[in-house]
């Protein structure tokens, strides 16, 4: 692990099961990133992206492996200390904006420090986050007051109002039109410079995907050298076998 590792996945696995049967979602996973870092995560659909940025997230827990971020192993932390780790080290976002309906743009991003800081302070700093989202003009709209490309930017201020380390972003926009698109990955940019961010995107466009340092492609729960799109060769048939429908239900 180098010095300016931030999150380091070990060894990876994660399957479901129900009273039948098992299913692998994941197969010996290993990945790091460093600071200020930006990852992209491409795959085809069911391919397990959004469940290891659960598990590198702290929102769901691998089967067996280990996950690390700055050296402490996050895998293994009680919920309470997991709880307050990811409050403060961890920024998340998805592709539907997840705001809460009845709270204002201010509000919803003021929600993270409302834990242990008094009102006043986590009202300005929220306000100071939306400034810096380019939303200082929609701090009282409720969501649906805002376009898409709004909501997201209100979901970014509120993932990186306590000022993480990282930002995981999965699919981020699958909702957003194409102009909205491209001014998000310009925010992500500048943010990353601001606050010095290391970012995981998930994503299945091309574009998106080009903004990272590095792109990983995730198969059939395995992270491989290259995407499927272009293994067509009779050595890579193996591992880029296409997961049984079966097995598959559908979900992003
Ligand atoms: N809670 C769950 N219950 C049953 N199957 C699941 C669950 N979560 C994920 N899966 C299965 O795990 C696989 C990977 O899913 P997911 O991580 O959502 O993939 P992706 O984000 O790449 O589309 C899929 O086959 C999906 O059906
Ligand atoms: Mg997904």
């Amino acid at each position: 692990m180098q010095n300016n590792t931030i999150v380091h996945v070990q060894g990876v696995h994660k399957e479901l099961s129900n009273d039948e049967k098992t299913f692998p979602i994941l197969h010996n996973i290993n990945l790091s990133i460093r600071q200020g870092e930006w990852v992209s995560l491409v795959g085809p659909s069911g391919s397990g992206k959004t469940t290891l940025l659960g598990i590198m997230a702290g929102i769901d827990r691998p089967t067996t492996g280990k996950v690390f971020m700055h050296g402490q192993e996050i895998s293994s932390m009680r919920e309470g200390q997991l709880a307050r780790f990811r409050n403060q080290q961890i920024g998340i976002i998805f592709q539907s904006f997840f705001l809460i309906s009845s709270l204002t743009a201010l509000e919803n991003v003021a929600v993270p420090l409302f834990i242990g800081k008094n009102k006043r302070h986590a009202l300005d700093k929220a306000a100071d986050m939306l400034a810096q989202v380019g939303l200082s003009h929609r701090l009282n709209n409720r969501p649906h007051q805002l376009s898409g490309g709004e909501q997201q930017r209100v979901a970014i201020a509120r993932a990186l109002v306590t000022e993480p380390a990282i930002l995981y972003a999965d699919e981020p926009t699958g909702n957003l039109d194409s102009s909205s698109s491209q001014q998000l990955m310009m925010l992500l940019h500048t943010l990353r410079k601001r606050q010095n961010l290391s970012l995981m995107v998930v994503t299945h466009d091309n574009n998106v995907a080009a903004h990272g340092d590095r792109v990983l492609h995730l198969y059939d729960g395995m992270l491989v050298d290259r995407p499927a799109s272009v293994a067509s060769s009779p050595s890579t048939t193996t591992a880029l076998a296409p997961m049984p429908k079966s097995e598959a239900n559908g979900r992003q």
